[in-house]
């Protein structure tokens, strides 16, 4: 891309005379951003100031570009549950950092005139390897919410994941993605409920259930309490403080006509081993397990006949640990020993945050608040433009590298930074 220096120069010293993180020199003096400033991952000249953001979707020029208009778009408690992660928040910055703890090792005089970014994931073709993770409640986001996203993954044809928490039924989502899915399980304490939502996921024609098995305790969305109290409309239609669990399950259409009596609790932190044989003998569908951190774990399922994995700390929002995903994934990756696909999850923004964790042995990759950002932006060509931008990023990181197609993408196209 050609640049016009003087202009890029002025946007430069615009941002310079905008940003308050030069305000004082104490600011960038190890003390971090003064409250409320986000430092933007690493586009120092990105746009801060409101009237400065894209104004659509097309405008965006990386999947950053999306969240400060989501932000202003979105009710702030919503977006708070969304960009959430827990305590200290130190896994959700490791998701990011962790990339820089890999570098790319190209090769050179290789013929990427044409990429080949098309996987197989568990017997479907699709043309890259990146998926729509499930995220619950998208019409917090937009009036639109999963069918939406559902359009936009039809139209760069990705795999969606749907989550049990979806405001709208695995039918119609099916049904605008025009597709099969797969249905993410939140099993809760009772098995019935969790085998009658298994089911109609199954009729619905969803080809895999991913199980989350990583949100088994309580957790402390930091981010989300400070955002609720600055949130000023009134919430009470959706949110009774008194009613808890039982209004949340009315706004989700996996619940309905479900019995819920008995339900203490969306998760399950009674499950064991045992419910995965539960669920091998109520379904067809494959089973994948969504969650995985420990290669220990990674045999496990491997030896219980699990279709697939993915390595996931749940976008960090169910522990913090302050390890990320991309760094777990080699030792899973060389204790299943192909035995499974590995999929990988949490903090993926950019074309070569694939490629590395391609290259470390993952199948394929799913990306979760990137596109909730182009939602909540724009509604589906939002969506639409993330996936885009990703494919984009993709595309051109495999050309950088010189791998043609995904199975050129190995190992050794990647070192542990010293
Ligand atoms: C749900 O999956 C959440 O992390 O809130």
């Amino acid at each position: 891309m050609a640049l016009d220096r003087s202009a890029s120069r002025r946007q430069f010293l615009k941002y310079l005379s905008a940003s308050p993180l030069l305000a004082s020199p104490a600011a960038l003096a190890g003390d971090g951003p003064a409250a409320g400033v986000k430092l933007n991952d690493p586009i120092m000249w990105a746009p801060l100031r409101t009237e400065d953001l894209v104004k659509s979707a097309k405008d965006a020029i990386n999947v950053f570009d999306f969240e400060p208009v989501c932000r202003a778009n979105v009710p702030p408690a919503h977006f708070g549950y969304m960009a959430s992660g827990i305590d200290d928040e130190v896994t959700l910055r490791a998701n990011r950092e962790g990339f820089l703890k890999f570098q790319l090792r190209p090769r050179r005089l290789v013929d990427v005139s044409k990429i080949d970014m098309s996987v197989d994931l568990l017997g479907t073709t699709y043309p890259t390897p990146i998926i729509v993770a499930p995220i619950g409640g998208q019409q917090s986001f937009h009036p639109d919410g999963e069918i939406a996203v559902a359009k936009a993954a039809k139209a760069g044809n990705h795999l969606q994941i749907l989550s049990t928490s979806t405001n709208t039924g695995v039918e119609e989502v099916s049904e605008a993605r025009g597709a099969p899915l797969w249905y993410q399980l939140y099993a809760t304490n009772k098995w019935e409920v969790a085998k009658a939502m298994v089911q109609r996921a199954e009729n619905a024609g969803c080809r895999a259930v991913a199980v989350t098995v990583d949100r088994s305790g309580g957790r402390n969305q930091e981010t989300l309490f400070r955002l609720i109290p600055t949130d000023t409309r009134d919430c009470s239609g959706c949110h009774q403080r008194s009613s808890g669990l039982a209004a949340t399950l009315t706004r989700r259409a996996m619940y309905k006509d479900l019995d819920v009596a008995g339900l203490i609790n969306t998760q399950s932190s009674a499950m064991t081993w045992d419910f995965l044989k539960r669920l091998r003998d109520a379904t067809r569908m494959k089973i994948v397990i969504k969650g995985i951190l420990a290669h220990e774990d990674a045999v496990l399922a491997a030896d219980a006949g699990i279709d697939a994995i993915i390595v996931s700390n749940h976008g960090a929002r169910s522990e913090d640990s302050g390890r990320s995903t991309i760094d777990a994934l080699p030792e899973i990756v060389e204790a299943v020993r192909g035995r499974m696909p590995i999929l990988v999850d949490s903090g993926f923004r950019r074309g070569t945050d694939i490629v590395k964790a391609l290259c470390l042995g993952a199948r394929a990759v799913c990306v979760g608040r990137p596109y909730i950002w182009g939602l909540g932006a724009f509604g589906q060509p939002g969506v639409e433009r993330v996936l885009e931008l990703l494919r984009l990023e993709l595309y051109a990181a495999m050309q950088q590298v010189g791998a043609p197609s995904i199975k050129h993408l190995v190992p050794n196209m990647v070192r542990r930074a010293t």
